[in-house]
């Protein structure tokens, strides 16, 4: 495998409906208008030096390295800034030419460190390429006067180091960081001679810098570099694959010497993120090696016996004949298995098949169940598919969008960054939620509404919208006769108009003044293409799948569907889980959302899986767990899930996990939920198998193998073990066949196969007879459902209550730095940014109950109480608190309720009643983790890894 290097045409590449005729050097060449000479030469295959110049940047003009001469045009024009015109007589070599630019070169070779043999960027240099390009042979200035050397080096970033003495002023990287990362963390300090890149006069780590790593992938010089190449130099050979944090579903280059990851570049065709990358995906791999991975399989009778390493084929014959037993003694639907978002759609539908086929009962569940369940019932009752309805891409033909119940910058970094750069391109901008999230107001971009409700309001916030549309007459009336279900649209028209979903009849309840609610409305209904983007702040709610409808509810009525521009987005968290739903991860559905009791589509999957299937949903997560406390659920296989730190009411989960006599774990690293596992099945992490991930667009990539499995198997092996020791045997030798099983029983998947995705670089599902490069936007023309159906959104109060007891409410979110439970990144030298989790309480709350900045607090609910550190920010609302469950140790969940959405379950998370106080010591459940920590982990001798803390 050769190191992909792809190609830079210097400045964008333009999309113009009309074309211009250009020559250059002789040859003819016709480009869409608006296209540089430089990108046109380039198209051509005739490389013009430059510096400054990149095809991920607007064209700068700074180096003066792109000369070429223009007939009828004094001078030498630089190419990268002039653009191709019709006729145009372009000449790129000549001698005068050739003369400047080796005087360009001759100046910036003089300021720049002569160390090309050591330099870590050595043969990965842009500035060396030129001087070899321009045929730079001597300098004439010398190196003696004054000069940038003895810069200080600023290695505070954990990822990349900074060596102004190699800085060449080009602006690159401030340019990246203001264009395609909308940070705006760098400039170009001092002047003339003095001037160099800096970012803003601290240290990198101290800055506003985000470590997305643009400016380093910008850089033309060592100035900005990865520390991973310092230490192992340049890599030799790379493979496409797709990030395994968000929902974004970024393609990478993992760049490789033999097995090793040197580094993981964006690749720049990559359709999700054009190139562009967040702190987690560019930099926080190194969990995938960490000396916390487990690589052998382990068995214990007991939780609190010491683990035993054992062989694979021992492991899996205790699995089987543990499954076997309870089955024998408690029933068929006494086991269950949870399928993981973070695996790939292979992998989860072979677990799937084999809790369907070969556990011969639908227990079977995913971590969407805690997510965006509410996601698949809402927009499947509405618009008849359980998935967003655009690409990422799409956000460039907005207008105005609506940011509801989600923190892109955050969780979503690098669809927040186009966001970002439509928002400067000047959409407008409204957000929903409780908290002042960066978007609000971040460099260039202020929300024009920041709808600040209190947490558990948003179905009256959004009927109360809703009826702004209805009662002002901002109906689109013409989509809705042509597109919806009509007499459910008079019947939803008439309950929404009702004075009782007035902004005014609900603002006290919301929190968000009337006139706000009033002019938000207008804006979306009226300011051109309006779309939605959302996340958990929307689904994890009493009212979660509610909320979904009552949104879809608003796009239809203003006819926000069905085009570039507009839709109902979810922002999906984890980076499958899209797929694990679309694969037939709920207990009541096969893999394309159909419903088990469906006899035609239960006998397709009969017949090629050769077993009777059970036309009866299976349980829940919480249902598991529930019939786990009252004794009739007894097994478990659970992969790449731990719900013992990410389900709600944590006491409750381990109650469940303890009743259990067969806990199988299948993981990277002994995770909370392997505290109380029998079985320990070491998984693989993305770098070490072949599948694909499927992304918050519907979009399928590429997962590529880099190295091999650590622990021997990658996580589809380890089902097929599993399966054939319980007498169920699959056959599969590559993951493709997997996926050519899926595409034949699943008919959104009929037309997507490895080979079709090498040919389109990544499928966005449906992909069949009718679409078979994939579906961009959904609901062209019609709605998948047939007509749009409007469904009434009554509000119902959850009946988690504050009061006297518990005043303030709780909501709960991520961070950038971390991820989710953080098993992946609290192994990373991400905690420099993150390394516990903190209370954001607001000045007002915090000086009402003695709490300064730092002060240790206890967090009591009904359910429980945790201490952790107290922020006192302006972020948060008086009367609302916040914080995050990246750390085991915090047991952000052992608080959180039992309480969840009316229709999937999805627990409600983001609302919990709670107390805050000072205190000085650590909870009593942080005792208790403590210590079962020490017991329950224990490994062979007594070992016991170290807690990734
Ligand atoms: S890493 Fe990203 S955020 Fe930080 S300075 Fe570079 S471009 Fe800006
Ligand atoms: S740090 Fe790199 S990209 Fe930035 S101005 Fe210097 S040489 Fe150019
Ligand atoms: S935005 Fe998401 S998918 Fe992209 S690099 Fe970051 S974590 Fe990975
Ligand atoms: S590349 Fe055109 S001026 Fe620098």
């Amino acid at each position: 495998m050769p190191l992909i290097k792809e190609i830079d045409t210097g400045t964008p590449i333009r999309v113009a409906e009309t074309s211009v005729t250009l020559t250059i050097d002789g040859q003819s060449i016709t480009v869409p208008a608006g296209t540089s000479v430089m990108a046109a030469a380039m198209s051509m295959g005739t490389k013009i030096p430059k510096l400054c110049a990149t095809d991920m940047l607007e064209a700068f003009g700074s180096c003066r390295l792109c000369l070429v001469e223009i007939e009828g045009r004094k001078g030498t024009p630089a190419s990268c800034t002039t653009p191709a015109e019709q006729g145009m007589v372009v000449r790129t070599q000549t001698d005068r030419l050739a003369k400047l630019r080796k005087g360009v070169m001759e100046l910036y070779i003089s300021d720049h460190p002569l160390d090309c043999l050591t330099c870590a960027a050595n043969g990965d240099c842009e500035l060396q390429d030129m001087a070899g390009a321009v045929g730079l042979r001597e300098v004439r200035y010398g190196y003696e006067g004054a000069n940038h050397f003895d810069a200080a080096k600023d290695l505070s970033n954990p990822y990349f180091a900074f060596d102004p003495a190699k800085c060449i002023v080009c602006s690159r990287c401030v340019r990246a960081c203001e264009e395609v990362q909308g940070t705006f963390a760098l400039t170009i300090d001092g002047r003339g001679f003095a001037s160099a890149a800096s970012p803003g006069g601290t240290d990198f780590l101290d800055s506003e810098c985000v470590s997305c790593g643009a400016c380093v992938q910008a850089c033309p010089t060592a100035t900005l570099i990865e520390k991973s190449v310092v230490e192992m130099g340049q890599p030799e050979h790379s493979v496409v694959t797709t990030c395994a944090y968000c929902g974004v579903g970024c393609s990478f280059k993992a760049e490789m010497q033999g097995d090793r990851v040197v580094r993981m570049v964006p690749f720049k065709d990559g359709k999700a993120n054009e190139g562009h990358s967040c702190v987690k995906g560019r930099f926080a791999w190194g969990y995938a090696t960490h000396k916390d991975r487990i690589t052998s399989p382990m068995i214990r009778e007991a939780i609190t016996d010491p683990w035993r390493e054992v062989s694979w084929d021992e492991a899996i014959a205790h699995a089987a004949s543990a499954f076997r037993r309870i089955q024998a003694q408690y029933g068929k639907d006494a086991i269950g298995g949870i399928t993981s978002s973070r695996c790939t759609n292979e992998e989860t539908f072979l677990v799937q098949k084999l809790i369907r086929a070969g556990f011969g009962n639908n227990n079977v569940d995913t971590c969407a169940r805690v997510c965006h369940s509410p996601t698949g019932y809402g927009l499947k009752t509405t618009f008849g598919t359980s998935a967003g309805t655009q690409d990422f891409r799409s956000v460039e033909e907005a207008d105005v969008v609506l940011v509801i119940g989600a923190n892109p910058t955050d969780g979503h970094p690098v669809f927040a960054s186009r966001l970002k750069k439509r928002l400067r391109a000047g959409a407008k901008l409204i957000v929903a939620d409780p908290r002042r999230i960066d978007l609000v107001k971040s460099p260039h971009i202020r929300a024009e509404h920041h709808l600040q409700l209190l947490p558990g309001t948003n179905v009256a916030l959004v009927n109360a919208m809703a009826h702004v549309v209805v009662t002002e007459g901002l109906v689109d009336e013409a989509f809705v006769r042509e597109r919806c279900d009509l007499r459910d649209f008079e019947v939803w028209a008439r309950f929404i108009a009702d004075e009782r979903h007035s902004p005014e009849a609900v603002q006290d309840l919301t929190g968000v003044p009337a006139a706000e609610v009033r002019a938000a409305a207008r804006l979306y209904a009226t300011g051109g293409n309006a779309a939605i983007y959302y996340g958990l702040g929307v689904t994890e709610h009493s009212q979660g799948s509610t909320m979904v409808m009552g949104m879809a509810n608003l796009a239809m009525a203003t006819g926000n569907i069905g085009r570039d521009g507009v839709g109902v987005n979810p922002l999906r968290g984890q980076n499958n889980v899209q797929g694990a739903c679309d694969m037939g991860s709920f207990p009541h559905e096969f893999s394309g959302y159909r419903h088990v009791s469906d006899d035609a589509t239960r006998e397709m999957f009969e017949a090629m899986w050769g077993r009777p299937l059970s036309a009866e949903p299976g349980l829940r997560i919480p249902n598991m767990l529930d019939e786990a406390v009252a004794g009739g659920f007894k097994g478990l296989y659970c992969q790449g899930e731990d719900i013992a730190q990410s389900d709600p009411n944590t006491q409750h989960v381990v109650a469940g996990l303890k009743a259990m006599e067969c806990v199988v774990v299948q993981d990277l690293f002994l995770n909370e939920t392997a505290k109380y596992a029998h079985v320990f099945l070491p998984g693989s992490s993305f770098l070490e198998k072949d599948g694909t991930f499927t992304n918050a667009e519907r979009r399928v990539s590429r997962v590529r193998k880099v190295m091999a499995p650590l622990g021997g198997l990658a996580d589809w092996e380890i089902t097929l073990k599993l399966a054939q020791a319980l007498g169920y045997p699959m056959r599969y030798d590559h993951p493709s066949q997997i996926m050519d099983e899926i595409a034949a029983l699943t008919p959104t998947f009929a037309g997507v196969s490895y080979a079709r995705i090498e040919e389109l670089g990544s499928i966005q599902w449906p992909c069949n007879g009718a679409a078979p490069a994939g579906t961009p936007i959904m609901h062209v023309d019609r709605f998948v459902r047939g007509t749009g159906k409007f469904m009434i959104t009554e509000f119902v109060p959850t009946d988690e209550r504050t009061g006297a007891r518990f005043p303030l409410i709780l909501t709960t979110g991520r961070i950038l730095s971390q991820y989710n439970v953080g098993a992946q990144t609290r192994r990373t030298a991400n905690t420099a940014w993150h390394d516990e989790d903190v209370l954001e309480i607001h000045p007002f709350d915090a000086e009402n109950r003695g709490v300064r900045d730092g002060d240790l607090v206890a967090v009591q609910s009904r359910s429980g109480e945790i201490s952790l550190r107290a922020h006192v920010t302006e972020r948060m609302q008086p009367g609302v608190v916040y914080t995050t469950f990246h750390h085991s140790r915090t047991g952000a969940n052992v608080i959180t309720t039992d309480y969840s959405d009316w229709a999937t379950n999805c627990p409600e998370y983001k609302v919990t009643a709670v107390q805050v106080r000072r205190t000085n010591h650590l909870s009593a459940w942080q005792d208790l983790h403590d210590a079962e920590e020490k017991i329950l982990t224990r490994i062979g001798d007594g070992s016991v890894p170290e807690a990734a803390e």
